[in-house]
């Protein structure tokens, strides 16, 4: 959900080969003061990417510029003394890196990133494997076709409430298709969780499909869908939800990053979620994974508006974030996210309480590694994935104790 500004145009026009990052460099910004923060936000609609939020909750925010502006974006910091690291030299190396570690790798592990049709074959591969109680079904296809699978795991039969995750609704954000997938292989092969047999998952790990192969074949940075546009492509998914659609924190512009769409629902993969969501009855549960910057938020996303039960989902994810916090030092900002950062209407979140009336709604940003941002090194996945399920199982324990 992180409000991400346009990448340089010359990187997103004109492309018939991969878009390079080669001399691009990463920033981290320590801003300090209110004013800090009000030169920050008037640099965000040019031509320096801004990978995570201005807050005021004290911490950095990450900026990606290409070598064209680096100079000018330095001078900038210089001159409104805001203290800045560099955190990556050059954006391409890392990129290479990651995916010479993939092909070196396969199968499930969870130390290196699955394209999606390896993730739909795992699916299917757990389908064959435990019929008893996993099924693999789709919600539709995504603009160019793909198959959006959902999982269904339920260890017995009989009404139980189901939690639902959905992941990768943002291209580039790779972490959180890969702890759906460690989720699902907590769930199905190291079952050991008394919860199962009161709960039913719907888990799918990627909601944004044609996005998420853009970013390995083309732009790793890419966020959108990959509807056509006329002058710029694609639609930020997180704001074409028809809830308070396009009232604050979208845009109508559709080289923007968080491009609303030409209408709510306009993309045919939120149109798939929106019908899983309205379809599957019982949903007490829904997670949007998202990263980075660690932070939890709860509804609503579209206004300072607070959930009716706020309470009960501050409350509870104090509990997911102590317990993640007890795993290895990790800490979450939690708050209402409009409270926390800025209003985002359209987002998926907001939809399944406000559309589909579900009670427990959360999104996760996860830790960006402290260092790569959306490029979470493969060997930090796992570290990730199992601090961040500690936290998922409170949220289950909790749905089988307070919501049968
Ligand atoms: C998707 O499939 C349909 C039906 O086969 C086809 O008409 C359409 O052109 C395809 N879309 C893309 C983007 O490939
Ligand atoms: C949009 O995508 C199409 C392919 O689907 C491509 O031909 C076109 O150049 C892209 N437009 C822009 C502005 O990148
Ligand atoms: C939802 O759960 C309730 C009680 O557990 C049950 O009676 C009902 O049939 C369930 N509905 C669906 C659609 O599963
Ligand atoms: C859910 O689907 C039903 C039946 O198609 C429809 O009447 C209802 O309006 C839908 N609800 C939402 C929130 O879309
Ligand atoms: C735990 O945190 C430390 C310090 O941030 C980090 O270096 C290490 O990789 C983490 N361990 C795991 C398993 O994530
Ligand atoms: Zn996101």
């Amino acid at each position: 959900m992180l409000l991400i500004l346009t990448l340089s145009l010359s990187l997103v026009i004109g492309t018939c080969h991969s878009t390079t990052y080669e001399g691009h460099k990463v920033y981290k910004l320590y801003p300090t003061t209110p004013a800090h923060n009000e030169f920050l936000t008037s640099l965000k609609s040019t031509e320096f990417d801004f990978w995570s939020p201005i807050n005021n909750v004290g911490k950095p925010v990450t900026v990606m510029a290409s070598p064209q502006v680096q100079k000018k974006f330095e001078k900038k910091l210089k001159k409104h003394k805001i203290s800045y690291e560099l955190e990556i030299d050059n954006l391409q190396s890392t990129i290479d890196q990651e995916k010479k570690y993939h092909e070196d790798k396969l199968g499930i592990a969870f130390d290196h990133y699955l394209r999606h049709s390896e993730i739909n074959n795992y699916l299917d591969q757990l389908a064959q494997n435990y019929p008893n109680i996993v099924s693999v079904g789709t919600i539709g296809t995504s603009y160019e076709n793909r198959t959006m699978k959902t999982i269904t795991i339920s260890a017995k039969p009989g009404p139980k409430p189901v939690i639902f995750i959905e992941a990768g609704m943002h291209a580039r954000e790779w972490i959180a298709p890969a702890l759906s997938l460690y989720i699902i292989n907590q769930l199905v092969e190291n079952p050991s969780y008394g919860f199962l047999q009161d709960v039913d998952w719907v888990i799918l790990p990627v909601m944004n499909p044609d996005g998420y192969e853009y970013t390995w074949t083309t732009d790793r940075m890419w966020r959108k869908t990959r509807s056509p546009g006329s002058s710029c492509n694609g639609t930020d998914g997180n704001r074409n939800f028809g809830f308070h659609w396009m009232e604050k924190g979208a845009s109508g512009s559709e080289c923007s990053e968080t491009y609303a769409g030409s209408e709510a629902f306009s993309e045919i993969e939120t149109q798939n979620l929106r019908n899983v969501l309205n379809k599957t009855g019982n949903i007490t549960a829904f997670i949007s994974l998202h990263s980075y910057g660690q932070y939890l938020f709860y509804p609503y996303s579209y206004d300072y508006v607070r959930a009716d039960n706020w309470k009960e989902l501050a409350f509870l994810a104090h509990k997911v974030n102590d317990v993640i916090k007890s795993v290895n030092g990790t800490e979450y900002t939690i708050g209402n996210s409009a409270e926390v950062l800025y209003p985002a209407a359209g987002c998926s979140d907001d939809w399944a309480m406000g559309g589909a009336g579900v009670r427990l709604v959360y999104v996760f940003e996860l830790p960006g590694g402290g260092k790569y941002g959306f490029d979470l090194p493969p060997e930090k996945i796992l570290g990730v994935c199992e601090e961040t399920w500690e936290g998922i199982k409170v949220i289950a324990d909790y749905v089988v104790q307070n919501c049968k």
